[in-house]
């Protein structure tokens, strides 16, 4: 084990300024000693075995499920924390009024006694990490030093780390630092913990400092609050870098779609937490698309970064190397791709564990287990009224796993983006699909999206929630400066992809679902790039442009006419309710919303008087 005293970094470590910090990190949070991660699978095994030594781990039944393990969290410590996220920009008008504020002399000041000493007792690991391909020029290198153990194993499957990494950083590469720790010294004798965290839900922070480009994260070991990586780094922090570089660092998914012919699109999806992201990353097209050919690859489940390229079209990376999904309602129905990813080498995070050594939530294949030990260590019973898997419970497994993976997921250049696809989880009002009529009615579309929230989410249940670009809790900075950064891309940038909009969760009368979903959006999908390569046709509707029935491939379901017709609707009287609900969003960021906005806003309201609307 390569351990160090306090000041010491390994021969390999050429770059003073990282030298520095963690030194000087060390001396504020005083760990018993500093371990430089290599990356290296035989290192991923040895603390994997550690955390089964220490409680933190269960090894799960090898036969079963090779390479698994499970962690149960302190009961507080169970997802992200909205409430105590911050963007401490030096003035808090660039923060905005959709993110947490204060002074970033006044945090470091609050935290800073915090940290100091937060690891006595503890480890302090040093991870370099690549958000994307190492050595590509849309990837970004961090930092992460923890004394998280756990989030060590979990950075290693989520991102690129390790030796490779502090190759490509060099003598002067440029880094985040990413500061975390759970918030739990151990003073000399006393025993640890499982899951070492802070247990009062008001002494967790999750800073990000965008000027300086750091993350200080204290007192919570639970996904994205510590896998600093992912929405801290490669959404919080990476949006600014955006932002002033002129690229996207956005909430979306990536995925190609090969047609029989061989011509291979890619398509970026931006969906609110909850609305099955996951599933569509990795969607299984209808038997009948299978057998004429037709290939659905996922490059990514959650985050995009776009840059622009040479010839003027958007080219996009998955800055992740794994997924961290939601285990409950996956599936073989749902998810068979999901499912397959999860069959080794993968971290299961308060899920439930079977009588015999394996794993199971709410919504998993068969029947429910007769007896299992639930999320919390209790026994649990299919009867007992309480759920077995915490419903935020997690996957984390290596993209690389995935059978339906892209051959280009690891390009250096990234996949070129022929559209972008938007959508939330409206019971009512939003049509299935519809694409925008330029750029500009995109990003307001994209902008005004809104998602009814479920029990997992935030908020009141069935309630909607605006949720901009999906982007409401990760975007680093002013939201109405995000907007205009759009719309300033649109300005720049020669070719540029369409904008859809989509709906699978719309309902009728009955509450029923009117649209199937899951492997059946397909064939939305399919008229989405065939539009995006200029070979279907659509009519201007109040919205955008719409399809029309004879539009899609209907074989191999039975989904009449009027059923389409029911799912298409645009209703004057709910979209008149829908515009007006926009200008709660925009009286927020009245100050820097872009004056686009409420122009386009009136040719809207003025298209439902237009044939398309109701009467
Ligand atoms: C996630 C989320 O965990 O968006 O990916 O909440
Ligand atoms: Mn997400």
């Amino acid at each position: 084990m390569r351990t160090h005293t306090l000041s010491a970094a390994p021969e390999t470590v050429t770059h003073k300024k990282l030298a520095a910090w963690v030194e000087q990190m060390a001396i504020l949070c005083q760990p018993d000693q500093v371990y430089w991660c290599d990356g290296s699978q035989a290192e991923y095994d040895r603390l994997c075995e550690e955390m089964v030594g220490g409680g933190t781990f269960i090894k799960l039944n090898q036969e079963k499920r090779p390479g698994c393990f499970l962690a149960r969290s302190h009961p507080s410590d169970v997802a992200r924390v909205e409430d105590r996220t911050f963007i401490c920009s030096a003035r808090q008008e660039d923060a905005g009024p959709m993110n947490n504020w204060m002074d970033p002399g006044k945090m470091k000041a609050l935290l800073e006694p915090k940290f100091a000493g937060c690891m006595r007792g503890r480890t302090m690991y040093v991870i370099p990490f690549s958000m994307g391909p190492i050595g590509s020029s849309i990837s970004q290198i961090g930092v992460q030093l923890t004394d998280s153990p756990y989030v060590v194993v979990n950075m290693r499957i989520m991102t690129r780390m390790g030796d490779a990494v502090l190759k490509a950083l060099g003598k002067n590469g440029s880094f985040v630092e990413c500061l975390h720790t759970v918030g739990m010294p151990l003073e000399p004798g006393q025993p640890d913990v499982a899951w070492p965290c802070s247990p009062d839900p008001k002494d967790k922070y999750i800073v990000h400092f965008p000027e300086e480009r750091a993350i200080w994260s204290y007192g919570s070991g639970y996904g994205g609050n510590a896998l600093l990586g992912k929405k801290c780094l490669a959404l919080r922090i990476a949006s600014c870098m955006a932002r002033d570089d002129g690229w996207l660092a956005e909430h979306m998914l990536i995925s190609g779609i090969k047609s029989p012919e061989g011509e291979k699109t890619y398509v970026a999806a931006a969906f609110p937490s909850a609305c099955g992201k996951t599933n569509f990353a990795m969607l299984v097209p209808p038997k009948h698309f299978l057998d004429e050919g037709w290939e659905v690859t996922t490059v990514g489940d959650d985050i995009a970064w776009l840059k622009p390229g040479k010839d003027g079209h958007l080219y996009a990376i998955n800055p992740e190397a794994g997924f961290f999904g939601v285990a409950p309602g996956t599936n073989v129905k749902t998810n068979p791709n999901a499912m397959a990813s999860i069959t080794k080498n993968t971290i299961f995070t308060n899920v439930a564990l079977t009588d015999d050594g394996d794993v199971w939530w709410e919504g998993k294949d068969g029947e429910p287990p007769q007896h299992a030990i639930d999320w919390q260590g209790h026994d649990w019973t299919p009867g007992c009224g309480r759920k077995a898997a915490h419903p935020n419970s997690r996957f984390t497994a290596p993209l690389s796993q995935c059978p339906s993976v892209d051959p280009a997921y690891n390009d250096a250049s990234g996949v070129p983006i022929s559209a972008f696809i938007f959508g939330g989880r409206r019971s009512s009002t939003v049509p299935l699909v519809f694409q925008a009529f330029n750029w500009s009615f995109g990003v307001y579309a994209a902008a005004t999206m809104g998602s009814e929230m479920t029990a997992a989410a935030f908020g009141q249940v069935g309630q909607v929630r605006r949720d901009p670009f999906a982007m409401l809790p990760f975007c680093g900075y002013h939201m109405g400066d995000y907007f205009s950064h759009w719309l300033r891309m649109g300005r720049k940038l020669p070719q540029l992809p369409p904008i859809f909009c989509v709906n699978w969760f719309r309902r009728d009368a009955n509450d029923n679902f009117l649209w199937p979903g899951f492997g059946e959006n397909m064939r939305i999908l399919k008229w989405i790039i065939d539009r995006a390569n200029g070979k279907a046709t659509a009519s201007e509707g109040p919205l955008g442009w719409m399809p029309s029935y004879d539009d899609f491939d209907w074989r191999g379901l039975e989904f009449s006419e009027d059923q389409f017709n029911d799912a298409m609707h645009t209703s004057r009287e709910e979209w008149v309710a829908e515009i007006a609900s926009h200008d709660e969003l925009f009286f927020k960021l009245f100050d820097r919303l872009p004056h686009e906005f409420p122009a386009i806003r009136d040719l809207l309201l003025a298209s439902l008087w237009r044939d398309g609307g109701d009467p």
